[in-house]
């Protein structure tokens, strides 16, 4: 038989032992780990009551620090002293039982290290902080990547902006050499036209053919890059008076194909109306130019309300558009047909994706080809 003491199996003695080679692991832990245990008193210059013995990271013994001979606060760097002492101050009069932050901590050799610090409060019976206790964790590397990722972050805005700036500039001054070039064609047609062959006609034809496509060009090219310039009013829009603006304006369009363009109700949003007018054309024109030979072009327009957001699409009954293009379609100048085909710059839904962008939004497509499309953009609620 296996007979057992109370001290054996799961006595109080054993408990005991458990319990103390639990704290031993803990304490081996931290011992070893980069993980730094504080405790200080709630007291001018930040007394530190306690320290473990891996402070000896930042180049320091525990002595040091309990003793006072160097004062926790020295160690915090000169330029978030003010904070760190704020926020302290701070979480406890708002008497937070824990709460945490980030500092740099300048070691015995010099060396700035980032930590993040969390630090309970320990209060008395009337509430006041007597005490604090947390631990600090190196986190430089991870400042490291953050910052380096803020950097490229301000690269890449600042380099947007420059080729905005450019392409700007860029369509605005190409029209006046365009607008030379358009002039003279239409005055040799008008003056030698007559003593032109017939192949001189073509050919002056061709010329004009590419001028107007150059404008066309250069008009979508400036009307991309003037979304979002500062100086856009913003204001309540509702957009099923947009939409029968566009629709307005669209008249002979929608007539020369016979198509059939419908909405529901639309919502109210916050936003710029030329440029919800711009979308809407755009995705609508989209629409009827792909429609499918021989089938009576079907466009709807809806919105339906999730969270924080409506989801507005425009459905159409065409060509449809293969999954491995969804996304590309999106990109300037990125088309799926020969001009022969469907005439176009292929920068419309580059210019859809800005103005949703710019009103805090997103696009996407669903289709099937040979079916249908279906464009979705999200706008914000209003207020919120
Ligand atoms: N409703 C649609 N149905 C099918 N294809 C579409 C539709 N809208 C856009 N596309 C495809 O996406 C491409 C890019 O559209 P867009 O940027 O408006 O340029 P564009 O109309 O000038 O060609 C089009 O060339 C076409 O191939
Ligand atoms: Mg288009």
């Amino acid at each position: 038989m296996n007979r057992t003491t109370p001290d054996d199996g799961d006595g109080p003695d054993a408990r005991l032992r458990e319990r103390e080679l639990a704290l031993e692991r803990e304490r081996a832990l931290f011992a070893e780990g980069p993980v730094i245990l504080f405790q200080w008193r709630a007291a001018e210059g930040w007394p530190v009551d306690y320290v473990s013995d891996n402070v000896r990271q930042l180049g320091y013994t525990p002595a040091q620090l309990t003793s006072g001979e160097v004062p926790f606060a020295s160690l915090v760097h000169p330029q978030d002293l003010a904070r760190v002492a704020e926020e302290v101050q701070r979480h406890t009069s708002a008497g937070r039982s824990y709460f945490d932050q980030e500092y740099r901590l300048i070691r015995a050799d010099g060396e700035e290290r980032w930590y993040y610090d969390v630090t309970h409060v320990l209060r008395d019976e009337e509430g006041r902080a007597i005490r604090y206790h947390g631990y600090i964790l190196d986190i430089t590397g991870r400042h490291l990547v953050e910052e380096a990722l803020e950097d490229n972050m301000q690269e890449l805005a600042r380099s947007n902006a420059e080729l905005e700036q450019f392409a700007y500039v860029a369509s605005h001054d190409l029209q006046e050499p365009l607008r030379m070039v358009t002039s003279y064609l239409n005055l040799l047609q008008k003056r030698y036209g007559s003593s032109l062959d017939a192949d001189a006609h073509e050919f002056i034809g061709f010329a004009v053919d590419g001028a107007v496509r150059m404008q066309k060009l250069i008009d979508d090219l400036l009307a991309y890059s003037r979304i979002g310039r500062k100086g856009m009013a913003w204001e309540c829009v509702s957009l099923d008076e947009v939409f029968d603006a566009a629709l307005a304006d669209m008249q002979l369009q929608i007539a020369d194909c016979g198509a059939e363009v419908t909405r529901d109700p639309l919502p109210v949003v916050d936003g710029d109306p030329h440029e919800l007018r711009q979308l809407l054309e755009n995705l609508i024109g989209n629409a009827l130019k792909y429609r499918r030979e021989g089938v009576v072009p079907c466009v709807h327009v809806s919105a339906e309300r999730e969270a924080r957001h409506w989801i507005c699409s425009v459905s159409d009954n065409g060509i449809g558009i293969e999954a491995r293009h969804q996304e590309r379609v999106f990109e300037i100048f990125q088309r799926l047909h020969g001009r022969d085909r469907y005439p176009g710059t292929g920068i419309g839904l580059a210019i859809c994706k800005k103005i949703v962008q710019h009103h805090g939004g997103r696009i996407w497509l669903e289709s099937t080809p040979g079916e249908g499309s279906r464009f979705l953009f999200t706008l914000p609620v209003r207020n919120g």
